[in-house]
């Protein structure tokens, strides 16, 4: 008796999850999504970051939204053709509910000031909105259902050039099991953006020996920005 409606608890667990899933995608906007269920809806999808941002503020669709402090949608000029995105905030960045403010942050903001962009200039991102535990790796689950948001993000952005900070989110957005070795240094395609992935900062605080290629990533960065810039 007592299995038989854990059983029944399970399938209803799944059933709200599904619905809320569902729901979501709705809200975002995504056509597949309206195919796959036939259903019609009026919302339309956010039509500017500030709407997006009022709209998934309150996620609670992973675990993650009920320990985190602040949810981190991410921060910069709306309009950036730069587009930097790290792997998901860490204690300062979920006290604060802006991406990148601690040690890493300030590292990252003398990476671009190496290359003359200032941080108000470019929009910074990251793949998860909330901080994992301890600061442990994003899990496939979590970055499987807060993916979405960071594409949304980058539609309505719509960066001519996308710097990913660090393997995870190389490798989560090029869809690659590839190391950051076999991945910097080179001009891959997003979506028909141009995307280069660097070394994350914080990777750079602790490995000081790969300073030297993280300069080349940057400059590497401002050759092709500009390029975009003056065509
Ligand atoms: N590391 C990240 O990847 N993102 C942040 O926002 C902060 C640290």
């Amino acid at each position: 008796m007592k299995e038989k409606k854990s059983e029944y608890e399970k399938v209803l667990q799944a059933f709200a999850l599904a619905k809320s899933f569902i729901k979501q995608q709705i809200e975002l906007g995504f056509d597949e999504v309206y195919a796959q269920m036939k259903t019609k809806t009026n919302q339309r999808p956010p039509t500017s970051l500030d709407e997006f941002y009022h709209q998934i503020k309150n996620c609670k669709r992973c675990h993650l939204g009920y320990s985190r402090t602040n949810f981190v949608f991410g921060s910069g000029n709306h309009q950036a053709k730069l587009l930097l995105i790290g792997e998901a905030p860490g204690r300062e960045e979920d006290l604060k509910g802006e991406p990148f403010v601690g040690a890493a942050g300030k590292l990252l903001d003398r990476m671009l000031a190496a290359i003359k962009f200032k941080r108000e200039e470019v929009y910074i991102a990251n793949i998860l909105k909330c901080r994992p535990p301890e600061n442990r790796d994003p899990r496939p689950d979590e970055i499987e259902t807060c993916k979405p948001y960071l594409l949304q993000q980058i539609k309505l952005i719509q960066p001519k050039i996308i710097l990913a900070l660090g393997r995870i989110s190389a490798q989560v957005l090029l869809q690659t099991k590839n190391s950051l070795g076999q991945l910097r240094g080179k001009i891959h395609d997003f979506n028909g953006i141009k995307f280069l992935v660097t070394y994350h900062p914080a990777a750079l605080l602790r490995y000081q020996q790969y300073k030297k290629f993280a300069w080349e990533d940057l400059k590497f960065l401002r050759k092709e920005y500009e390029k975009i810039v003056d065509s």
